[in-house]
């Protein structure tokens, strides 16, 4: 049988992985600076993380959701503990994508209203409702078309209250910062208002932290920069080292309901076991502090190399396609725009560096190092950089 192909893939085959780094089958090393998208927050093979999978391994790996899991409620008195979102209940599912689809759901059982709110450039994941939601008319099929969603541009409060005085909105979801989008941070002061109006007309306001979450940018969730409470937060990316898990935050105005939610891989005892020892690194490390230090480091020296870039083009001088535009993010959620497409340079960094980054578009290198990332490593990136430059 062969496998459905659906991804694009650069031909190297990773075989094993440590801290910042990853050795492929002929045991070239490289510096990873992409997590595996996002997913990789405390490092390939943290010890800890190893052995404490391993260890629950030899335990219990699987028990359905019919029974008391008391990991479960470990792992949310630690993300309570985190976020400082003690007052918010947990719940466990597998994916990013179920993550919203469960947080729509809900959002629509509390409301009773169908229609959602979502902004331009979103990605929000694959499924159902999250592609419905996520602004790419490629990626939706006609079967995933019918649900009632409305986009509004990023920052355009007027519009989200107009939206919003029709009086059908069951939730406006948006991204802590987007990043399929290409790192467009929402403004501190359009938060504070989306929060504001969404309370004001009794909608539901859910942030997708699935990318933006668990540390990154230097804070636990990406809209605590704005200091602002949603009613529902979705995660998924960093929780647990790469086994597959997600999560829903919600906010105490929810009552649950028996059998209104559910997964039957969700929460189990293994992805627990990741996900707690993950919580346990994030905090006994202060990766969330590493993760913003090392980012505004990372950023102030592709800014430098950008001056440079400037500094050397006479007034005259042509746009050249390898000149850096902007570089914009939070923590260590960057982007690097350049004026040109991207692709010669990535496949140079890969293939020549042997550093791996990650895309926005065709213009735009994206940063989603493992949160453990050192000055070090940056310094290595940016030489690595301007000679492929
Ligand atoms: C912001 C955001 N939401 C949701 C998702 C979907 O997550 P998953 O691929 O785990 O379903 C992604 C994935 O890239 C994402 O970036």
């Amino acid at each position: 049988m062969k496998l459905f192909d659906v991804y694009s893939l650069f031909d190297v085959t990773p075989v094993k992985g440590l801290g910042t780094r990853i050795w492929d089958d002929k045991g070239t090393e490289y510096l990873d600076l992409y997590g595996g998208h996002a997913v990789i927050s405390v490092g390939h093979c943290h010890p800890r993380y190893v052995s404490a999978v391993t260890e629950q391994l030899g335990k219990l790996g699987f028990y359905s959701n019919s029974v008391r899991n008391p990991l479960q409620e470990e792992l949310a008195e630690k993300v309570g503990e985190l976020s400082g979102y003690q007052d918010y209940s947990l719940f466990l599912c597998n994916s990013g994508a179920e993550a919203n689809e469960n947080a729509l759901k809900l959002a629509s059982f509390h409301t009773g209203e169908r229609r959602v709110l979502a902004f331009k450039g979103a990605f929000h994941g694959r499924t159902s409702g999250a592609v419905a939601v996520t602004d790419n008319p490629k990626i939706r099929s006609p079967y995933n078309s019918w649900h009632e969603v409305t986009f509004v541009n990023m920052n355009d409060i007027d519009s989200v209250r107009e939206e919003l005085s029709k009086g059908d909105i069951a939730a406006v979801i948006i991204e802590g910062i987007q990043g399929v989008g290409g790192i467009i941070i929402p403004d501190d002061g359009f938060m504070k208002e989306l929060r504001e109006a969404t309370r004001e007309a009794g909608t539901v306001l859910i942030l997708d932290e699935v990318q933006s979450g668990y540390g990154r940018t230097g804070k636990f969730f990406a809209h605590q920069w704005a200091g602002i409470e949603p009613d529902i937060i979705t995660m998924a990316k960093g929780m647990a080292g790469g086994f597959p898990i997600g999560g829903v935050l919600i906010s105490p105005e929810f009552e649950p309901v028996k059998g209104m939610l559910g997964t039957t891989f969700g929460g189990n005892h293994l992805a627990m076991a990741a996900a707690i020892a993950v919580a346990d690194i994030i905090k006994d490390e202060d990766l969330v502090s590493n993760a913003f230090e090392v980012g505004e480091y990372l950023k102030k020296r592709i800014e430098i190399l950008r001056s440079a870039q400037n500094d050397k083009k006479s007034q005259n001088d042509k746009k050249s396609q390898n000149e850096i535009k902007e570089v914009r993010g939070r923590g260590l959620m960057i982007g690097v725009e350049f004026n040109g497409p991207v692709a010669e340079i990535r496949k140079k960094l890969l293939f020549e560096k042997h550093i791996f980054t990650g895309v926005s578009g065709k213009n735009m290198i994206r940063l989603l190092a493992p949160l453990v990332l050192t000055k070090d490593d940056v310094d290595i990136f940016i030489k690595a950089l301007e000679e492929v430059l």
